[in-house]
């Protein structure tokens, strides 16, 4: 395993899930955000999820203080010259990335590796603005990034042999398991998913069923863990109508437009767990469905 040095750019849900795991895993991790702001909040939510793996006793207090010490907070990205891989876990926006992959590629080392986290960009369009297109892979982890074992390595047509077993090699040391895909927008996971979610939100417009019925119905009846209303405000609205609006974008496949009622959701403001509000409230001690 030559990777020792782990960048993380972007701290949110994501970002600051593969800085914990990576941390925990015995890597140097550095962690990049925008502004001073958004780093004690990234900080905080490591340290609050760490401190919770410790009281359920899943962590114990000596090791959870050695991860907390390999992690390091920044908002220059020029502290992540050294590092051996950075994975970028920022804003679904490919101009925002780009103009940070710009950034990175001049600081880094020949053999540093970028990675995107993207849920639905493709890698080829942030690697090919790069000088290294072949060393960038997609290291797609999923939420919660401490519970969910899959880690999809996306290969451009010019990413390198190395490059990829690099990146599998990463994935299978932070106890993931790590899949391979083809650079299409959703890889394998989100192809399947992002239009299931939008099938329940159009099953809502037509009035099939209710929101807690629907997530009733696909628990009980397919024994998902959560139902397809519980998944959406957990990924995020705002997320997944940026998400199917990319996928749209490329695809230009009905399966993967966003519903209107999505669009509204996001435009009151309600994006899911994360603001309180998404198809349901999650105020209260148990998530209650809300008006439509
Ligand atoms: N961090 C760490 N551990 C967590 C956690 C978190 N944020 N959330 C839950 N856990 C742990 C709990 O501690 C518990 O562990 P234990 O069994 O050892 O005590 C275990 O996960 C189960 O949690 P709970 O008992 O609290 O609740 P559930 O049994 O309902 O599980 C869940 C919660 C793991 C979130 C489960 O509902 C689930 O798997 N849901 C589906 C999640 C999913 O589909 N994720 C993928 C989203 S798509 C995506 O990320 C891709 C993107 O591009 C859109």
């Amino acid at each position: 395993m030559d990777i020792s040095k782990v960048g993380v750019v972007g701290c949110g849900l994501m970002g600051s899930g593969i800085a914990e795991i990576a941390a925990k895993s015995g890597f140097e991790v550095r962690v990049r955000e925008v502004n001073e702001e958004f780093l004690e909040a990234g900080r905080n939510r490591i340290k609050k999820s760490m401190d919770r793996a410790v009281a359920k006793e899943k962590l114990s207090a000596e090791d959870r203080d050695a991860a907390w010490d390999r992690l390091s907070f920044t908002t220059e990205v020029t502290d992540l010259a050294d590092c051996d891989l950075v994975i970028e876990a920022i804003v679904e926006e490919l101009e925002a990335k780009n103009a940070l992959f710009g950034a990175l590629d001049e600081v880094c080392g020949e053999t540093t590796i970028f990675a995107s986290n993207t849920s639905s960009l493709t890698i080829t369009d942030m690697a090919a603005a790069t000088s290294r297109p072949d060393r960038f892979v997609g290291l797609h982890f999923f939420n919660p990034v401490p519970v969910m074992k899959l880690v999809e390595v996306v290969r451009t047509i010019v990413t390198s042999e190395e490059t990829m077993e690099r990146a599998f090699a990463f994935a299978k040391a932070l106890g993931k398991v790590p899949i391979a895909a083809k650079d299409n927008s959703g890889f394998v996971v989100n192809l399947l998913l992002v239009p299931y979610m939008l099938d329940a939100i159009r099953q809502l417009e037509r009035g099939v069923a209710t929101i807690a019925d629907i997530d009733t119905a696909m628990v009980l009846g397919c024994g998902y863990p959560m139902g397809p209303f519980a998944l959406c405000d957990f990924v995020g609205i705002d997320t997944l109508y940026k998400i199917s609006e990319i996928m749209y974008d490329e695809y230009r496949e009905e399966r993967y437009a966003p519903p209107p009622l999505l669009k509204r959701i996001v435009s009151m403001g309600r994006f899911g767990k994360k603001s309180g509000q998404g198809f349901y409230d999650w105020s209260g001690e148990k998530p209650v469905p809300l008006p439509v």
